[in-house]
């Protein structure tokens, strides 16, 4: 039974799949110090508690790049979305849709770009990576431009592939992956009937969609790990944002400098985020990093993060730590791992129900006024 979508969406997730793509999901950078910071951190940020304030009528809805939101929250890029449920993109962006928020589709999702944005009535977002093949990427972007796209993401945190070590001890990678995959398939059923045989074609819908021919998972292991390009800089991003004439958010901004840098590129957005903890483990967790970065561009540009938010009470601290809107990553993952499209509404409506009571208790009726003045400050 589902009640707490920190932790039953989770456990649920880990029954249903099996361990290659639950590891995946779950795992992070070398010992996991950030991916378990990026949660602690965030849970012990402790709020003011303020009562008999006429809490009836609260407003959760906001609006972002001129899109209306019915909530601060958006579902984040996940890779190969569409190996945790049937053509899992879809329902996820459809569940996103329905209650009122963008859902952002990454460069490696299983469904390509064509198939997910006819799927529903708001615009979707579009991840892209920088990666050598700037052909690829040009492709990607006009693809996007023609399915109506109205917000780019650029993923900027990943200039070389973080060292996952879970996914060689799982099967995701290392010495015989494909049997040990085929063996932990073999061994969760319902996964293997509903997304391991029904969901086909286990594609990169978008890259095989550029190359005119199918790939697959071991593809996704191997062109992405030689097609990271560590030469990227500022000056490369500059094409794009001349070609995307949508809003532009940059991606993997951790360091208050960098956030300015983002601010003089022009960029629309900035996402505070250390990749979930999957690319340096060692680095500040999102919910320390957003301090300092929010007093340097508050203002300037939207600012959005991500990267430990479980709850609708980490929604409310990470706003109240200086964000305008969050992403969700595994937690929306976990859901639709579990009980598919209809997991992510459910976790979304838990997602709301968390932030009205956070909201109520903190004697914050908008999304304006959930500002700094609500956390407990050291003195
Ligand atoms: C399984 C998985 C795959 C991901 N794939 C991508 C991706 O393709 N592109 C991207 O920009 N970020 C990707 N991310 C990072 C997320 O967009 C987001 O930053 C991260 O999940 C936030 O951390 P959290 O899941 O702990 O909340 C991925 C994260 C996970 C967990």
């Amino acid at each position: 039974m589902i009640i707490s979508a920190s932790t039953d969406y989770r456990a649920a997730a880990q029954r249903r799949l099996p361990p290659f793509l639950f590891h995946y999901a779950d795992g992070g950078a070398y010992a996991e110090h950030t991916l378990r910071r990026n949660v602690a951190d965030l849970s012990d940020i402790e709020l003011r508690q303020r009562v008999l304030k006429n809490m009836s009528e609260l407003d959760l809805s906001t609006e972002l790049f001129g899109e209306k939101m019915s909530m601060p929250v958006g579902l984040a890029p996940v890779g190969l979305t569409g190996m945790f449920a049937r053509r899992g993109e879809v329902q996820a962006a459809k569940a996103a849709a329905a209650k009122g928020i963008p859902f952002t589709l990454s460069t490696v999702s299983v469904c390509p770009i064509e198939e997910v944005a006819p799927a529903i009535d708001r615009p979707m977002w579009f991840q892209l990576y920088v990666l050598k093949d700037r052909g690829f990427m040009k492709n990607a972007l006009e693809r996007a431009k023609a399915a109506g796209c109205s917000t780019l993401v650029f993923t900027v945190d990943m200039p070389v592939p973080g060292a996952r070590y879970r996914d060689a001890h799982s099967g995701m990678s290392g010495p015989n992956a494909a049997l040990r995959r085929m063996l932990q398939a073999m061994t969760h059923p319902q996964w293997a009937w509903d997304v391991g045989l029904k969901g086909k074609p286990h594609d990169l819908g978008n890259i095989s969609a550029y190359r005119g021919n199918p790939t697959g998972l071991a593809d996704y292991i191997g062109w992405l790990g030689a097609n990271f390009d560590p030469s990227i800089s500022w000056k490369d991003l500059e094409w794009i944002r001349d070609f995307w004439d949508g809003p532009m958010v940059i991606k993997g901004i951790l360091d208050p400098e960098d956030a300015r840098d983002a601010v003089t590129f022009g960029a629309d957005g900035i996402i505070v985020s250390n990749h979930g903890g999957r690319q340096l483990d060692g680095v500040l967790s999102s919910a320390r990093a957003l301090p300092a970065i929010a007093d340097a561009v508050k203002g300037e540009l939207k600012i959005l993060a991500d990267s430990g938010i479980r709850t609708g009470l980490d929604v409310v601290r990470m706003i109240a730590l200086g964000a305008d809107t969050v992403l969700l990553g595994r937690a929306f993952l976990y859901a639709l791992a579990a009980a598919g499209g209809a997991g992510v509404s459910n976790l979304l409506d838990l997602i709301e129900k968390e932030m009205r009571v956070a909201m109520v208790l903190t004697g914050a009726k908008s999304i304006a006024e959930i500002t700094p003045d609500l956390l407990v400050m050291e003195r």
